[in-house]
């Protein structure tokens, strides 16, 4: 079994958007390194359905230097992104960098690629009604690209209505996602809405409830500072967060990684209780194959993503990929 959308197979695993960049991931240098050297130790991606990093529908600068291209990053380790190897965990505030979705589109890149795959966009305009026109535009440019069958493989569109890294707070964005679905309805594609944690399980159901929305992905990082109850700041970072200390125009961040874990199973579980009606993409903290294991016992949970794994622990993203496909 696998993730099937409206009668399209996305595969049991995909990529969680920024991972794998707007379109393969080499746009990010770590990965030079890191592919060659750790080729025959399991960083590979086979099996794993592509999706894009988000992009805004205007050139959005973020908080990550690139090159000429738009999309390679300049630095091998931009400061924007800080990663705790032996914690198993990642903060980060890129704040969606990017060349804007026309851009993307006309290096005909998507077009090309032969598999089932996912394009994540957001508008984080200022207000309410920019983020409307901005989301017309979106749809408006994805179809323009899809005039006469200009792409070779379907693609789904994931919705990312839980950036933390945008100078929004993410619950603004809530009540406006229905009549984002019914906007989104008319591409006639699968929608498929990334949330994070902090999205109470009656909204979230009221999403699943639209019939514009096909799956949920649960979730995107967690902004820092929050669920102080369930995670520890001060112990993972001290009193500041290190992004801030960096730059403090930078923001907080969103972490990802191993505390993400037991925050989204718990989810999960309270979602499935409510009863949610559309299938759920697992994202957050999936770096061992027991855990994809663990996800597999929720009958809402379709499919998983491989996220900071694949810069925290690169030579399990291999078997995390093998685990998920024997398991859903
Ligand atoms: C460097 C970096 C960039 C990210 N960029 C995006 C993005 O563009 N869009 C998005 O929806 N999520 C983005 N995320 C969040 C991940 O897709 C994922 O939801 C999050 O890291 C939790 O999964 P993990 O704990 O397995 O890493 C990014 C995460 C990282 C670490």
């Amino acid at each position: 079994m696998s993730l099937i959308l409206r009668g399209i197979d996305f595969g049991p695993v995909q990529g969680a958007s920024g991972i794998q960049g707007f379109f393969s991931g080499w746009e990010y240098p770590y990965r030079w390194v890191l592919t060659p050297l750790l080729y025959f130790f399991g960083y590979r991606f086979d099996g794993m359905t592509f999706v894009s990093k988000t992009s805004t529908l205007y050139q959005r600068d973020g908080n990550a230097k690139v090159r000429k291209n738009g999309i390679t990053f300049r630095n091998f380790k931009p400061d924007c992104i800080k990663a705790y190897i032996f914690k198993g965990i990642a903060l980060n505030s890129v704040g969606l960098t990017g060349p804007g979705l026309n851009n993307l589109l006309r290096r005909k890149k998507w077009q090309k690629r032969t598999e089932p795959f996912m394009i994540s966009v957001m508008s984080v305009a200022g207000t309410k009604h920019e983020r409307q026109f901005e989301h017309t535009g979106i749809i408006h440019s994805l179809k323009q690209a899809s005039v006469g069958g200009m792409f070779t493989a379907p693609y789904a569109v994931q919705l990312n209505v839980s950036c933390p890294n945008t100078g929004h707070a993410t619950d603004e964005f809530w009540d406006e996602i229905l009549p984002m679905l019914d906007a989104y309805e008319k591409l006639k594609v699968p929608i498929v809405v990334k949330i994070n944690v902090l999205m109470p399980i009656d909204a979230a159901c009221k999403i699943a409830d639209h019939p514009a929305c096909d799956a949920i992905v649960q979730g995107n990082t967690l902004p820092y500072g929050s669920l102080p109850d369930r995670v520890n700041w001060y112990k993972l970072f001290g009193d500041q967060s290190p992004i801030e200390k960096t730059n403090e125009t930078y923001g907080k961040g969103g972490l990802s990684g191993k505390p993400l874990f037991p925050l989204i199973l718990n989810w999960i579980d309270r979602a499935e209780e409510a009863g949610i009606s559309v299938p759920i993409i697992a994202c957050g903290g999936i770096d061992s194959r027991a855990k994809v294991r663990e996800l597999a016992k929720r009958t809402s949970v379709k499919a998983c993503a491989i996220g900071s794994v694949s810069f925290l622990r690169p030579w399990r993203v291999a078997g995390i990929i093998k685990e998920a496909h024997k398991c859903f």
